[in-house]
């Protein structure tokens, strides 16, 4: 285990059979459907979840991503998501799946959805890995969420802390003299 992870809270193996079940809920959902459904990914932390998630699947589909951010470098979301990086496809007349890593206050969601609607989608149906809802400011709700997770800071599996311990293969809770000491201006 890194030395900078206090407790694993979801393993690989975990995460893994999860992935399946939100796989096959999608193929439930989509195999029927005439067009391919198009699969977002929000860049960076739904990436790997993405990557399993679409191979995991049966039904075939388009994907594309998006980068937005709410966090900076701050451990708390700012309340703006800014879109840094947009889509290349268009969603009108379009069945569209958000992939998300974590739905925390809820700000990034709520603006993507509204986009998504004001840009034509058929349908929008939101997947997250994790959901947080103790840390909800708007009322949103994913369509599938594979695990609620409590208010822990928490990285790997795609999330990070400064951009670092997205690769880990699984999910754990980072050491609290982690950000404490950088918060402090110490740097490692
Ligand atoms: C994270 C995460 C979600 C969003 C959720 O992204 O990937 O997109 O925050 O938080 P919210 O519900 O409070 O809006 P972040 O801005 O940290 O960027 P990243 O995916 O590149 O790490």
């Amino acid at each position: 285990m890194n030395a900078d992870i206090a407790r694993i809270v979801l393993t690989e193996e975990r995460i893994a059979g999860k992935v399946k079940e939100a796989a096959a809920w999608l193929d439930g959902k989509f195999s029927k459907a005439n067009t391919a459904p198009l699969f977002i990914g929000v860049l960076k932390g739904s990436v790997m979840f993405f990557c399993d998630l679409v191979r995991a699947m049966h039904t075939p589909v388009v994907i594309d991503f998006m980068k937005v951010s709410s966090y900076g470098t701050n451990a708390s979301s700012s309340g703006m998501p800014k879109i840094e990086m947009d889509l290349s496809e268009s969603v009108s007349g379009r069945d569209v799946v958000l992939v998300e890593d974590i739905v925390d206050s809820g700000f990034t969601l709520a603006r993507l959805r509204e986009l998504m609607i004001g840009r034509g989608a058929k349908t929008f149906t939101v997947v997250t890995l994790l959901d947080k809802p103790a840390r909800r400011v708007v009322s949103v709700r994913a369509d599938f969420a594979c695990f609620e997770v409590g208010d822990e800071f928490i990285v790997g599996y795609g999330l990070d802390y400064a951009q670092r311990y997205r690769n880990l293969p699984y999910i754990g809770v980072l050491k609290r003299e982690i950000y404490e000491d950088e918060t402090k201006g110490i740097k490692r």
